[in-house]
């Protein structure tokens, strides 16, 4: 068993230690320039001609900058990185005692890199009093008839019966909670929910359905559906990665061999599709030669899958994902990230957010720019490469 690459990987060029250390300076240094705007305010989802503005902290991507200064904080120990970080991390608990923007089910993505990372870094309580308040949320989303967690909407309307693959970035919240407080049912409803995911969301070929309708009488699996991807029976890249990365935490919580079979087939059909500078376009429906932009975001995403599974699995199977996940990162550095400040006030062009077709039924947003989370991971995978990491992720 393993992923089965019929792409020669050897080809392609490494970062190697040196270039890791040139790439986090690079960034240090914008994230640094960026305090002055985004200390007291959140940073938006993605930038307008490669620029963030400022905005309230109420969207569900708003824990990725507070985890890029905390990524920024541990590889400089710099505490211009912690001070500032401290004052957001107040603003996060006000969102969750207020209940701001938060009936949805990425309070994960907005919890673990802000407030479970303040916690494990400095012992702030107010982080970790947040992040369990936001696994409190979370759960409350639980549908027992299906077995998940419901993304989007007011609960129980038909329209709404289903849950999505990024969720699985979601409910390592609940197996941190769990272990925060000794309370079991924060990680069982992350298990029932991870294994619905497992059963439904992967299709024969290895590829992913963004979103998963259930049958709310039966709790019966319905049918898959795009939202963000190109169309139904397309794989949207980031769905893809988020799979990935999603599939290795679910191994490392659940312990169950067939999380690892999932991550190795959905790694697999990722692999495949992506073009000559491993740097998928937005959608792996296009590959070489596409007018279509891409998302870079979506490679530093799987390489921090990689990365993860990595210290999961034998020694020769962790070499090779380690190898891969290199070469996606020195693909982003080379090619797409930002090396200084005149350029962009982000960290990785080339991001899209979500780009409209007559299938997706999202808002066209942040298509070709830098997005939040696509900064996030390009920081996460590089302090992977740089030092052992005590991971947000739970
Ligand atoms: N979780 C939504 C996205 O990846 O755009």
């Amino acid at each position: 068993m393993g992923i089965n690459f019929t792409i020669n990987f050897e080809q392609y060029q490494t970062i190697d230690k040196q270039g890791v250390t040139q790439a986090l300076s690079d960034a240090i240094n914008i994230i640094k320039h960026n305090l002055t705007t985004f200390t007291h305010a959140s940073q938006m989802h993605s930038s307008v001609k490669n620029q963030y503005q400022a905005c309230k902290n109420d969207h569900w991507t708003s824990g990725f900058w507070p985890g890029t200064i905390w990524l920024a904080y541990e590889n400089s120990l710099d505490d211009v990185f912690k001070d500032s970080n401290l004052i957001q991390i107040q603003s996060f608990h006000q969102r969750i005692i207020n209940k701001v923007e938060i009936d949805h089910h990425d309070l994960g993505f907005l919890y673990s890199p802000s407030c479970v990372s303040a916690w494990k870094l400095t012992k702030n309580e107010q982080g970790r009093e947040s992040a369990i308040l936001a696994a409190d949320a979370l759960i409350a989303r639980y549908q027992s008839k299906g077995g998940f967690i419901q993304a989007w909407g007011a609960m129980n309307q038909l329209e709404n019966y289903r849950f999505i693959i990024d969720c699985l970035m979601n409910v390592p919240l609940l197996y941190w909670a769990s272990e925060e407080t000794g309370d079991d049912k924060y990680r069982q409803i992350a298990s029932v929910h991870s294994r619905t995911t497992l059963e439904n969301i992967i299709r024969e070929d290895g590829s992913t359905y963004h979103t998963f309708f259930m049958e709310p009488e039966s709790g019966k699996p319905l049918r898959g559906s795009a939202c963000q991807g190109f169309s139904d029976d397309s794989a949207w890249a980031r769905g893809q990665a988020w799979g990935i990365y999603g599939f290795a935490l679910a191994y490392k919580h659940e312990k169950d061999k067939e999380y690892l079979k999932a991550f190795e087939r959905v790694a697999e059909y990722f692999f495949h599709h992506l073009p000559d500078d491993l740097v998928p376009y937005w959608d792996l429906n296009f590959n070489n030669g596409s007018n279509e932009p891409r998302d870079t975001s979506s490679a530093s995403i799987a390489a921090c899958g990689l990365l993860e599974m990595a210290d999961l699995v034998d020694n020769e199977k962790a070499a090779l994902y380690r190898s891969i996940a290199k070469k996606l990162i020195y693909s982003i550095y080379n090619s797409y990230a930002v090396k200084n400040i005149d350029q962009s006030n982000g960290l990785v062009l080339h991001g899209t957010y979500s780009k409209k077709t007559p299938f997706n039924t999202c808002d066209e947003e942040g298509v070709d720019e830098c997005v939040s989370w696509g900064d996030y991971f390009y920081m996460e995978a590089l302090t992977r490469l740089n030092k052992d990491w005590d991971s947000y992720w739970g």
